[in-house]
Formats: C-alpha cells, structure tokens, sequence
C-alpha cells in the first residue's frame, strides 16, 4: 500500500509540472485533492477498510501525501499567476509613447478660408449651394436653353437628363437672388464643381470655384474692378495691378476675364506667366439683366456683378504649385507641406 502511494505521489507531480495554465491547474486540482472524487481523498477514504495493523502507517503516507501536494499546488498557483515577461513589456509606462498623427486643412480648405477672410473684410457672405444642380439652373436661366452652344465651354457629367453635377458655382447666382430678392446682395458661394474633361496638370475634373455676387441699386463696372484689385492686393501683394480682358459668358453683359501682373516677375515675363507678364485669376462681369430678373430683380432698377474664382489656381500661384493633379490625389507628402 505504500508502494502505492508512492506511485500516485510520482504520477501527481508529474502531472502538475505539465499543467501550464491556471485552467489545467485547476484540472489537476479536481483530480487529485478534489473533495469528492480526488485521488488523494480517495486515499484516505479507503483506510478504514485496511487490516488494523496497516492503517496507522498508511495513514501517515497518505496525510504526508496530501500536505506536500497541496503545498505544490500553491506553489506552481503562484508561479502561474505570475505575469510574463511578455505582459510586463505590454504595460511598461516608461516607454516613450507613439506619436500622434496630427490632421490638418486640406490645402484649399485653406485658401478658402483666406478668401473669406478677405471678401468677408469688403462684406461679402458665405452662402453655399448643391453639387448636385438641376439642368434649369446650371444652363436654363443663365442664359443657355438647351442645345446653346456656350453650353460647350462646360464638359458635363449628367446625372439625368434634367439634372447635372454643377460644371461652376454660377446657378447659385440665381438660388441666393431668388433667396435674398428684393434686399441687395453681397455674397460669395464656394464649392465644389464638377467638369468631365480629361485630366491634365490644369484641369481636374472635381475643383472648387468662388462664386461671387453683388447685386443692389447702382452697382457698375468699377465696383467689380475695385473688389478685384482689393483681393488681389491683400491675397498677392500690396503693389498688385489688375486688368480687364474682354470675354464672353451668356450670364454676364459685358464679360471680362481677370488678369493681374505676375507675382513672380512682376510683370517682366517669366515661366509662371508664360512670358505675358500676366496671370488670369477670375471670369467676371455683370449680372446679365435676363439673369437678374430670372433672380426676381428688376433689372431697370437694379444691377450687379459677378465672377467665379478657382481656389486651387489662387494656391498655385502663391505656392508655386505646377500641378493641380497633386490636391486631390491624397499624396501626404504634398499635402503635409501645408499648414
Ligand atoms: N461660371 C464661370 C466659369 O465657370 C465663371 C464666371 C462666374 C464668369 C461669374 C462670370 C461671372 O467659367
């Protein structure tokens, strides 16, 4: 019998040294010092069953037995509670902590926000529109029913045939008149626009444009001109100068495109201006009088003017910028040289 219990001594040791997780400990715990069903309890159990003279020595071993296992069992307890080295390393507070990726404004959100800032100065308001604009106010009441063919100078993307992507900012012109009519109006709408024309460093087929619109009482020419200069001066330079070009839009009467001298040459001729001293920033003119009483405006009573900015070619020209591909192609190392 002692033999016995020698044998389940050597078995149980074994045994505990291969259980490897506290669950298997437990295990082993159930098997061997288990109230019920556990091999040393069974042990004990059987002694009053033994001969008389074999009991007090069995006894002895099996008590012994059951006192050394379960100090072992404490034991390899603690040492499987234990966190590993690996655990320990997982929570070590005094390692230098990962670095934050900062977000930051695109950079035409930026540019934009600068021409706020500074239409914002003269008394311009933000107004914004939909990006996705119905056929009647994108073409039809700026002047171009269908089959015009001005209605060339915007490649569209049709989303049916009644209802467009904006190709500009311009049907705004008449949902903040119709908005705003009969008070007089001061107000820029930015956004995106959408053109579907091949991609090249120029010309993206997404974009933003400034729509900006004034319309009141005695508004003329030289009130374009004179917003125009302002902004040039305070977004390029103090010592900006401004032209007009004559141009054509169905919705402005007379038209004119934008120009001021080249912040790079100053008018001397460079790579920028392509030699013509020249930069082209804006289309412009006045508001067209169809196109003000499509608004709701009186056009013997009232007047206005209106031109449309594109933000990407304002951030080029001031950061030198040869590729407007690069704004929307989500190149961090572009992008993160800004702001
Ligand atoms: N909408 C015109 C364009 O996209 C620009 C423009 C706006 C011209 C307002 C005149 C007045 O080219």
């Amino acid at each position: 019998m002692v033999e016995k219990v020698r044998m389940l001594k050597e078995e149980a040791l074994e045994a505990l040294h291969a259980a490897s997780s506290l669950a298997e400990l437990d295990d082993w715990r159930v098997k061997y010092l288990g109230r019920k069903g556990g091999a040393v309890t069974q042990l004990l159990r059987s002694i009053p069953e033994l001969p008389a003279e074999e009991r007090p020595a069995l006894g002895q071993a099996a008590n012994e037995l059951k006192g050394f296992l379960q100090e072992r069992y404490e034991a390899r307890h603690e040492e499987l509670s234990r966190p590993t080295a690996e655990m320990t390393e997982a929570i070590d507070v005094t390692l230098p902590g990962r670095p934050v990726n900062l977000g930051r404004l695109h950079l035409t959100i930026q540019t934009l926000r600068e021409m706020y800032a500074i239409f914002g100065q003269m008394g311009f308001q933000v107004e914004e529109w939909p990006e996705v604009e119905t056929d009647l106010l994108n073409f039809e009441l700026l002047n171009m029913p269908p089959h015009h063919p001005a209605r060339d100078m915007w490649d569209t993307f049709y989303v049916n045939p009644k209802v467009v992507l904006r190709t500009h900012t311009s049907p705004g012109q008449i949902r903040s008149m119709r908005k705003h009519c009969p008070d007089p109006i001061r107000i820029i709408l930015p956004g995106k626009c959408y053109r579907y024309e091949a991609v090249t460093a120029r010309a993206e087929f997404m974009f933003y444009q400034v729509e900006g619109l004034a319309v009141g009482r005695r508004i003329t020419l030289a009130d374009l001109k004179g917003t125009m200069v302002d902004f040039a001066r305070q977004m390029f330079g103090a010592d900006r100068q401004v032209r007009f070009r004559c141009s054509y839009f169905p919705f402005t009467e007379p038209s004119v495109e934008v120009d001021m001298d080249c912040i790079i040459c100053g008018g001397e001729g460079c790579r920028v201006c392509k030699h013509t001293g020249w930069l082209e920033i804006c289309g412009a003119g006045m508001v067209h009088p169809q196109v003000l009483s499509n608004g709701g405006y009186d056009p013997d009573i009232y007047s206005g003017f209106a031109f449309g900015m594109g933000p990407e070619r304002v951030a080029m020209l001031k950061h030198d910028i040869s590729d407007i591909r690069y704004f929307y192609s989500n190149d961090l190392r572009f992008l993160k040289q800004f702001g």
